[in-house]
């Protein structure tokens, strides 16, 4: 504990520290060296209150994530628990008189009033003006709406852009640690029946039927995602709201948000799950206010943050960098296939992939906590 950390002196709650977003967001916290920050930090858990914590939690043990009382203590609470914690509990403890900062995953409070989106590459001003203002509430985006707002960031910045659209291709991580591991038990299943050296059609059909055998593993997706896709992500939201899923309806309400946008930007696109397992990539046909060459528009994209990066639109770079296997487990957003297209000059086309669990999720909390303690 340095004498930096100790002259914050603010007790940090961590609730979902043990959770796939909760270890990752642990281990960006020990590379960058922010526990220093926190020295005095307590773990909470659902179910095992009294245990031993995570090392970081020294000899301390849980406390009791459903004990008001014990969360009360916390000048700052961060959690990624998921949004049926947070609904049950942070109500509860603001009716109990507390006013301590709440900085949470999960999207349950994203789009209350008094709440900021954290994404501070784009919008740490927001975030600063909120802290100013009393804001107490801040919530990391959606993970799709987070990781194209930092690879368009350049296009926003300038106020480039009239409309989005964006078709999603989801890894398997954005819906939870078991549809990772059910992914791959669907891969081993194919596996078992699969002679690669076969014929084609003779694999495929022997394929197709352990798809569709009744022993084929899906209580997680309910259907294949190996082999296959799933063009739906989340429910439905209400009639109204154009036929769409409520990640889709995301893309638009939280990216506005962020944003702050007072002319709403359209935004919108069909998200759909597939077989790779964190990286979220996206299909995007931006259409511009202005026509500006494509050497500018590269030029604006790539200066906007440090983590994007522009991949040339040409064959041997875009399959060797512009891939969840070759972007995942980096904070870098990959971005490429930039050309015009055929509709206009004002009509772009991009490709994007990033981590859904780094710049996805963990990694605008980490920061955020970071500017709250005025350390970032
Ligand atoms: N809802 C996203 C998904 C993940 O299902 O991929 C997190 O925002």
């Amino acid at each position: 504990m340095t004498n930096k950390g100790r002259r914050y002196g603010m007790k940090i709650g961590f609730v979902g520290w043990r959770g796939m977003v909760g270890s990752v967001l642990r281990e960006r916290m020990h590379e960058e060296g922010d526990f220093e920050y926190l020295p005095d930090r307590i773990f909470f858990s659902t179910s095992n209150v009294g245990s031993q914590g995570p090392p970081v939690a020294g000899e301390q043990p849980l406390e009791d994530a459903n004990s008001i009382t014990a969360l009360r203590k916390c000048d700052i609470i961060v959690t990624c628990q998921g949004s049926e914690w947070t609904s049950r509990t942070y109500p509860q403890l603001r009716k109990r008189g507390w006013k301590g900062i709440w900085l949470d995953t999960a999207s349950a409070l994203r789009m209350e009033k008094n709440s900021v989106i954290v994404l501070d590459p784009l919008n740490r001003e927001m975030i600063k003006e909120g802290l100013k203002s009393g804001i107490k509430t801040f919530v990391g985006g959606n993970c799709t709406v987070s990781l194209m707002l930092m690879a368009c960031h350049g296009l926003f910045k300038k106020n480039l852009v009239e409309w989005i659209n964006s078709d999603t291709y989801q890894a398997a991580s954005g819906a939870g640690a078991r549809y990772m591991q059910e992914l791959i038990k669907q891969m081993v299943s194919i596996s078992e029946v699969s002679n690669p050296v076969a014929d084609a059609l003779e694999l495929d059909r022997a394929v197709i039927e352990r798809l569709r055998s009744p022993d084929f593993p899906t209580e997680s997706f309910g259907v294949p995602l190996a082999c296959s896709l799933i063009p739906w992500i989340d429910r439905a939201v209400k009639a109204g709201q154009m036929g769409q899923t409520k990640e889709e309806w995301k893309g638009f309400a939280e990216a506005n948000k962020i944003l702050g946008t007072k002319t709403p930007i359209p935004i919108g696109g069909i998200c759909v799950r597939i077989g790779a397992m964190r990286c979220h990539s996206q299909a995007l046909l931006i259409k511009l206010k202005n026509d500006i060459p494509l050497n500018e528009i590269t030029k604006i994209i790539a200066d906007a943050n440090e983590w994007v990066r522009v991949v040339p639109n040409k064959e041997e770079t875009t399959i060797d960098q512009l891939t969840p296997g070759a972007v995942s487990g980096t904070l870098t957003i990959a971005i490429g296939r930039l050309h015009k297209a055929r509709m206009g000059s004002t009509y772009l086309r991009a490709f994007t992939v990033g981590d859904q669990l780094l710049w996805g999720a963990a990694e605008p909390i980490r920061r955020a906590l970071r500017i709250i303690l005025g350390t970032l």
